[in-house]
């Protein structure tokens, strides 16, 4: 208990300011922006009163972030605005730290869901520091971003704002230490005082316990301990760190040396905190897939990152990449298997449209819907809320399941150590025959015994997963900051040439459109989602405008072909770039990108 005389509360007039719609994920930009007068509290105060203030009043909030600049006073002032607006008790993670999954799981689980939402302060995969990005958004009830409705209503509230209130500068919280401090704060309305209370939790515990329930932590355990398997993960300087050393390291045995870059830091050690064979370059290295790594040098086994706020992940195996595409379809065909959270099946799948159907050939082979939705997270929540989807991901290095409803960057490693220590363990024999047949060459055909045997490593597993279903060869060219004029013409170009172009060299369009969809849950209708060609061999090529940038545009340019298992490992060993080499010149005649947006290479290529 601290300071228990009581704490006014103080009205500050303002006025709107522009810009302040939420995008994507929340609302996104430079520092230097948020660093203007009032700007952040115009944003909470906007939120605040888009909430009804009966269900706002005494209720309890989470507020924490990736780490970020900006993070700490920025949760010190929304708790003291908090205060001022009626709300009865925040949990900050300490340090103001806490992943966008774990701010999920705690909305959701702790003290049996009593939270009635949180703000997340991050602008999760993009740099940071005093010249890069910051961001804030706020969670619903059941974990999930709040919908558009409410994102509107905020948006709506910030073109009328006049006044903020926020509890006077005494409401002060040692946020680096866990505990309890309770105030007396002046209620904004009636001038009483009542009560208000900050907890500073630990920021793993309640996800860790979620965690538990979803994966058998001992056969993890004895995977991790196993001398011949080496596992690294990058933490990009995000928030992922001390989640990785908690569980990886102290809950489940691994060496202190597989954690990479895992203290958060405010500018993300000057690095672009996404993980992607471009920006995770340290991981790239380790694993041997650098341009100058050497190609006969020991690696490890296994590799992930996750990016700054830990919701997106890679995972890479020895000199070796895993779309995340293929990596969401894996899981699916192993879940029932190698995780106890969906030991009685998967309810559903999903996937965004631009990500490869890698996924949908999983749920026929496995007779459970797949459902498309357009780009964006909050898609799959309704899907979630309403049962019908137990796991899904996104192409951009996005996978997750029901346990949240954000996706989750240290689930999916889970995920993948999961089918590695099943592989290796549970299932005992016939894999190693098997894959002798479909990957010669790179098993010698050892039985598995109890994790004694030979380690069956990731790329074996994703090539017997092509043998088995075909593989959806997949690369996506991202252009970013383009000028808006350009990328608005490349769109135009290629809006004109929907229904009218039936062939491009050999490559045979049976059908181009612009992406629609209905929610089969609440039957909104979403369009303008990206435009596809779809050929007649299966191969797909989609275009759209990133909506999450903060600046210019970004063309992003997705690519792929399926070529079946029938055609033999040849084929479905291909190196990927070359494979796609056609389609890919097809894509960038079909917008004139280098002609309309004078760009030879794009930024990235995933
Ligand atoms: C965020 C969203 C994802 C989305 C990704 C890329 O991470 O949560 O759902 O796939 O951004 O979006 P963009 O519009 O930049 O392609
Ligand atoms: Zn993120």
């Amino acid at each position: 208990m601290s300071d228990k005389s009581g704490i006014p509360v103080k009205v500050v007039p303002t006025k709107p300011i522009d810009g302040q719609k939420p995008g994507t994920s929340g609302l996104r930009k430079k520092v230097t922006v948020f660093q203007q007068e009032h700007y952040l509290e115009n944003f909470v105060q906007s939120s605040f009163d888009a909430l009804p203030s009966e269900s706002l009043t005494g209720s309890t909030l989470v507020v924490s972030g990736d780490g970020r600049y900006l993070t700490k006073p920025s949760v010190a002032k929304i708790v003291r605005m908090a205060a001022a607006n009626g709300v009865g008790k925040v949990w900050v993670g300490r340090g103001g730290l806490m992943s966008t999954p774990a701010v999920s799981a705690v909305i959701r689980n702790r003290h049996g869901g009593e939270a009635y939402g949180g703000f997340i302060l991050t602008a999760s995969h993009n740099p940071g520091g005093p010249h890069e990005d910051f961001g804030i958004k706020y969670n619903c009830g059941n974990g999930g971003p709040a919908p558009e409705k409410l994102t509107n209503q905020i948006y709506q509230n910030t073109t009328k704002i006049s006044q903020y209130f926020i509890a006077d500068e005494s409401l002060k919280v040692d946020i680096e230490k866990l505990g309890t401090s309770t105030f007396l704060v002046q209620h904004r309305d009636s001038g009483k005082f009542g009560q208000f209370t900050v907890e500073v939790i630990d920021e793993v515990e309640d996800y860790l316990k979620l965690l538990r329930k979803i994966y058998d932590f001992n056969a993890l355990s004895a995977l991790l301990r196993r001398p011949d398997f080496k596992f690294a993960f990058d933490g990009m300087h995000g928030v992922a760190g001390p989640y990785a050393k908690r569980i990886f390291v102290q809950e489940l045995g691994a060496p202190e040396s597989c954690c990479l870059n895992c203290d958060p830091k405010e500018d993300f050690g000057g690095g672009h905190p996404d993980p992607n064979l471009t920006y995770a370059h340290h991981l790239v290295d380790t694993m041997g897939l650098g341009e100058h790594s050497s190609a006969t040098a020991e690696v490890p086994a296994f590799g992930a990152a996750c990016d700054g706020d830990a919701d997106r992940n890679m995972i890479l195996g020895a000199r070796f990449f895993v779309t995340p595409s293929d990596s969401v379809a894996i899981i699916a065909a192993n879940a029932k298997e190698a995780i106890p959270y969906f030991r009685s099946g998967l309810k559903g799948v999903a996937r965004s449209m631009p990500t490869s159907a890698a996924l949908d050939r999983v749920a026929e082979a496995k007779g459970v819907k797949c459902y498309e939705v357009p780009t964006g997270w909050k898609f799959f929540g309704n899907l979630m809320d309403d049962g019908r989807c137990s796991l899904c991901g996104e192409e951009s290095f996005g996978t997750g399941s029901d346990h949240v409803r954000e996706k989750d960057g240290l689930w999916a490693v889970l995920a993948w150590l999961s089918i590695l220590a099943y592989r290796n363990g549970a299932k005992k024999e016939g894999l190693g025959d098997k894959l002798a047949k479909i990957a010669p060459g790179l098993h010698a055909g050892h039985k598995h015994e109890g994790g004694s045997g030979k380690l069956v490593i990731v790329e074996e597993i994703v090539k017997e997963h092509w043998a088995k279903y075909g593989r959806n060869f997949y690369t996506r060219y991202d252009y970013e900051n383009v000028e808006s004029a350009k990328a608005d013409k490349v769109i135009s170009t290629l809006k004109s040439k929907i229904g009218e172009i039936t062939q491009v060299r050999h490559f045979v369009i049976d059908k181009s459109d612009e992406f629609s969809y209905t929610d089969p849950v609440d039957g909104s209708i979403s369009a303008n989602q990206g435009i596809r060609f779809l050929f007649s061999d299966g191969s797909r090529v989609i275009f759209r405008l990133s909506g999450t940038g903060s600046s210019g545009a970004t063309i992003r340019m997705y690519v792929e072909q399926y070529v079946a298992p029938d055609a033999g490992p040849e084929k479905l060993h291909a190196d990927a770039a070359k494979a796609l080499e056609p389609l890919v010149n097809v894509a960038l005649t079909l917008s004139k990108m280098k002609e309309l947006t004078g760009r030879e290479k794009p930024t990235v290529i995933t």
